[in-house]
């Protein structure tokens, strides 16, 4: 954006406002019609591209106070130049929001949100959204649009990456925990930003996993399944909500009424500001609602607040005032929830706040990428050790070999807008660094991302070139060959580029591609052992590799210091712990899949795990995933206790506790994460087979144990019935303790 202003910026030297009521009131008093839309009005400056419409006029239209907010801005002087034009340039000098895509770091980047998901770490997951916080802050930003909530089940959907995978429980806590690093307890510090709760709502269940596809579902789904996330999140105090593109009910999000004001506002007591998707309202013509006019007067009648780029609310509010299609008082009611989001941050006492001084000595710190090193190294998933194949010692030789391998632009995944993605070590230079002269790296490519070179344009946007081999496929895999030919053990970094999940990154074939398959196959021909670090932000299908390579670590995108963190795992120094936030299907046909779906009438019967006639199953793969929820490996081994229980039964109003005794059974240290569920025996509506209700990430050095204790009331068991009347019902209810949601241990209890 060039702002065409220079010079020092003075300080405002406001009084400290009267209480915010007050304040808004008078503001609203002087604000002309336009005025008031303009606060509505967020438009980008183009320097980050997130959508294909691009705003024109930004400076005029800050001046003439017709812009609210700005995305999408980086630089923290022109930051600092746009907040100038707001409030010294136009009538009533009211400062801008600043709004970017923070969703998983901003200059020190973690892994991307399925990643760190997987770790189950509530603290570290908080903290990650913290230090975000405070980077971005000391560049200008005060509004992030995250965290990104939407329940995920089909891993055709790119943006399976962004959010925290398929439990409405685990997403809930990490929804949470996010809103509480982003926002902190009060807006006085000046390192705590706007949250942004996404994308309001159902969209991760798009169809088919296309993204920006069709949603339908009953409202007992959305109440039970896919709400839950977005509900705590504004009940930890987010802010702001960001309306999804899809339809929910018929009627897209960002037009629907039911959803942002009966549920929203009027259930959930939200009390912030709805900001649309990026031309959300405009793209309500294409989904055949009605042209600008109509759409515009749809989405604020519905309670939308701020457009996103669109300009439709600019564009012809007036006019539907004028008609009688919109009433000024939801004009000024979505004005002042912008208002007062400014009142809150401090910005009418310091518009300034975050982008005066030089704060640039907070971001990428040693300490901060050391906190982005250990997150990593917690997000990745252990998905086979056959005979103990790693951890690695720092010894004899490796072939490092993969398209994946040394390509620092691929290391931190989708949506690190803001990082500096060409500095980053590759993984080749974080473990060359690791293991110095103690192992000798013979590095080859071996494949290109994938055979079809259009799709690896398309899959290597913004940057994330994996500069493609113009040697065939043979002569890349001969040279592979050849370094496998020298070392003792193989290294393969494959799987998927940064670009390939994410927004508009849906795949229908969710295998490793093709070149690279058949590189593995070539490698693991050579009879030497093969250790598969596997890049993804989405679940890939593995049945192939899960038969025939012993080791696969899942590294998912592990953000800024991902070489390192791999490095630390490979060669012992952190024994791995995550745990699988999706389910993993066998094939492509499985999804959607996830763990806690329903029985249906015709489930397999006893022990039955394949096909049985007139059983709900497939003719050519069993009904489980490869890796169910709750899985992952570490280098030692957790064994269970039965399940202790305080009592049988128990009132409302009362609880009972479950005990187990878990023992670290192997060799190593490690982490486990212990998990608690139920099912409800009889309902007055289907309930899922399984349902997470609880989790404790616990320590145990080799040869130690623990009682683990969990606490189960009445709350745990509740779910919206068929009157969408939330509450428990009476009756048999079964509990399982384990390491994954497939192996666990099992009783019952009674709610009376
Ligand atoms: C995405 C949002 C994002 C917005 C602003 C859209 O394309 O769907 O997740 O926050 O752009 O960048």
């Amino acid at each position: 954006m060039a702002l065409g202003i220079t010079g020092q910026v003075a300080v405002a030297q406001q009084p400290s406002p009267p209480q915010m009521k007050t304040f808004v009131d008078a503001l609203m008093k002087k604000m002309t019609l336009e005025e008031k839309l303009g606060q509505l009005n967020l438009l980008t400056s183009g320097e980050v591209v997130t959508g294909s419409a691009v705003s024109t006029g930004v400076e005029a239209k800050i001046k003439a106070g017709q812009v609210g907010a700005m995305l999408n801005m980086t630089k923290v002087d022109d930051i600092r130049k746009a907040q100038q034009m707001a409030v010294e340039q136009s009538r009533l000098k009211i400062p801008l929001l600043f709004g970017l895509d923070v969703v998983h770091g901003y200059k020190t980047t973690f892994p991307i949100p399925l990643a760190l998901s997987c770790s189950w770490d509530m603290n570290m997951i908080e903290r990650s959204a913290r230090v975000a916080a405070m980077e971005a802050s000391a560049v200008g930003i005060n509004w992030t649009f995250s965290p990104m909530v939407d329940i995920a089940r089909d891993a055709r959907w790119g943006r399976i990456a962004e959010g925290s995978g398929e439990d409405p429980y685990l997403g809930s806590q990490i929804a949470a925990a996010m809103v509480r690093g982003y926002q902190g307890n009060n807006f006085a510090d000046n390192s705590n930003i706007l949250a942004c709760v996404k994308h309001f709502a159902l969209y991760g269940a798009a169809e088919a996993g296309r993204d920006y596809n069709t949603t339908d579902m009953s409202r007992v789904r959305m109440y039970n399944e896919y709400f839950p996330p977005y509900k705590a999140a504004i009940d930890a105090g987010a802010a702001t909500v960001m309306t999804s593109f899809n339809e929910v009910d018929g009627i897209p999000a960002t037009g629907n009424k039911w959803l942002m004001t009966d549920v929203l506002r009027r259930q959930w007591d939200f009390k912030g500001f709805v900001v649309t998707d990026y031309t959300a309202i405009n793209e309500m013509m294409a989904h055949g609602m009605g042209d600008l006019a109509q759409v515009s007067a749809l989405a604020l009648n519905a309670g939308t607040d701020m457009d996103m780029v669109g300009e439709g609310f600019t564009g012809t509010i007036a006019q539907s005032l004028k008609a009688g299609k919109v009433n000024i008082n939801t004009i000024d009611a979505a004005c002042r929830r912008i208002l007062e989001a400014k009142y809150k941050l401090g910005l009418f006492t310091d518009p300034y706040r975050n982008c005066k001084g030089d704060r640039s000595a907070e971001l990428y710190t040693p300490e901060k990428r050391m906190e982005a090193r250990k997150a990593a190294t917690e997000s990745f998933v252990l998905l086979r050790n056959q005979q103990q194949l790693l951890p690695l010692k720092k010894q004899g030789s490796i072939a490092l070999i993969g398209p994946l391998a040394h390509s620092r632009v691929n290391m931190t995944g989708t949506w690190s807008v803001s990082a500096d993605i060409t500095q980053h070590p590759s993984l080749l230079e974080a473990l060359q660094k690791e293991v110095g002269n103690a192992v000798k790296i013979n590095y080859a490519k071996g494949a290109n991302l994938t055979a079809d070179s259009m799709l690896e344009v398309n899959s290597t946007m913004f940057g994330r070139s994996l500069n493609r081999d113009a040697r065939s496929a043979a002569e890349l895999r001969k040279e592979a060959l050849e370094a496998a030919a020298k070392s003792d053990i193989i290294v393969a970094a494959l799987g998927e580029s940064s670009e390939m999940s994410g927004e508009c990154a849906s795949r229908t074939d969710i295998g490793i591609p093709d070149t690279q398959k058949e590189l593995l196959q070539a490698l693991t021909a050579t009879g030497k052992p093969v250790v598969l670090v596997l890049f993804a932000g989405r679940p890939l299908t593995l049945p192939w590799e899960n038969e025939h390579i012993p080791a696969i670590l899942n590294v998912w995108f592990g953000g800024c210091e991902a070489g390192a963190a791999i490095a630390d795992v490979l060669f012992g120094a952190v024994n791995p712990s995550g745990k699988l936030t999706t389910s993993f299907p066998q094939n492509i046909g499985q999804l959607p899949l996830y763990y806690s779906h329903k029985n249906t009438g015709r489930p397999l019967a006893g022990n039955d795990t394949w096909f049985t006639k007139f059983r709900s199953n497939y003719l050519d793969v069993s009904n489980e995933p490869l890796y169910p929820f709750g899985y992952g490996l570490s280098y030692t081994t957790f064994s269970y206790s039965d399940i202790r229980l305080s009592a049988n039964q128990f009132k409302p109003g009362g609880n009972i506790k479950a005990t187990v005794t878990v023992t670290n059974t192997g060799k190593y240290d490690g982490v486990e994460i212990v998990q608690l569920y139920t099912r409800d025996m009889v309902g007055s509506i289907a309930r899922p087979v399984k349902e997470l209700k609880g989790f404790q990430r616990i320590a145990l050095k080799a040869g130690a144990s623990q009682e683990i204790t969990f606490t189960i009331t009445e709350n745990d068991l509740k779910f919206f019935n068929n009157e969408l009347k939330y509450a428990a019902e009476p009756g048999l209810f079964k509990l399982f303790i384990g390491g994954n949601s497939r192996d666990v241990k099992e009783t019952t209890f009674t709610l009376l």
